[in-house]
């Protein structure tokens, strides 16, 4: 059985998905280069990579990547309590440094993964997520560039995962009721 069939709906498709990826990587390439800089782009695993597969190939600027794996502390709501479960490998200091993020939904890991860059001296932070769900927000953070504003979903597929599942799909959607 193919598990595209656990998908109620699809909200975003593998068209859309590439078709935004390659604007927002020509508005990326523009306000760097307008400032002569080129970005090291830190992708938050594992969520993220296909956006980075994705928006790099329409990035024409000299940039990096390079990965961390946070998670927040359970049974903690504090905004900066996260904790690294793989750091950078690359130094930060005074680098440009774009987070490249699947989903930002309360806003908390993005704002405490910002603010930790950029007390570890980074010249600047910004972000960039596929999915951005303005009505869960409960820190006062927005991402730079955003793919797709959606509603509040709980959605899988192009790197998001339910229980570490359907990452691989092509497309985002939403699972079945009777799948959770
Ligand atoms: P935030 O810290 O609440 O903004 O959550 C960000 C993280 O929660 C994302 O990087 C995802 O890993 C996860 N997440 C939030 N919403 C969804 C969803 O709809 N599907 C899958 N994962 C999600």
């Amino acid at each position: 059985m193919s598990i595209r069939e656990n998908i109620d709906k699809v909200l975003v498709t593998e068209e859309q998905i590439r078709a935004r990826s390659k604007e927002l990587g020509e508005q990326i390439t523009n306000d760097y280069a307008k400032e002569n800089k080129a970005p090291l782009l830190v992708a938050l695993l594992r969520g993220s990579v296909p956006f980075l597969a994705e928006l790099i190939k329409h990035i024409d600027l000299d940039i990096q990547y390079d990965f961390m794996d946070v998670t927040s502390y359970e049974g903690t709501r504090s905004t900066g309590d996260i904790k690294i479960l793989k750091d950078l490998d690359t130094s930060i200091v005074g680098k440009d440094i774009l987070l490249v993020e699947d989903i930002v939904d309360t806003g908390r890991t993005v704002q405490a993964v910002k603010g930790m860059l950029a007390n570890k001296g980074a010249a600047s932070v910004k972000i960039v997520t596929l999915l951005d769900k303005p009505s869960k927000r409960v820190c006062d953070v927005n991402a730079d560039y955003v793919g797709f504003e959606i509603d509040d979903y709980f959605v899988v597929g192009f790197g998001l995962d339910y229980d570490q599942r359907y990452r691989a799909l092509p497309f985002v959607g939403v699972l079945k009721a009777d799948q959770y």
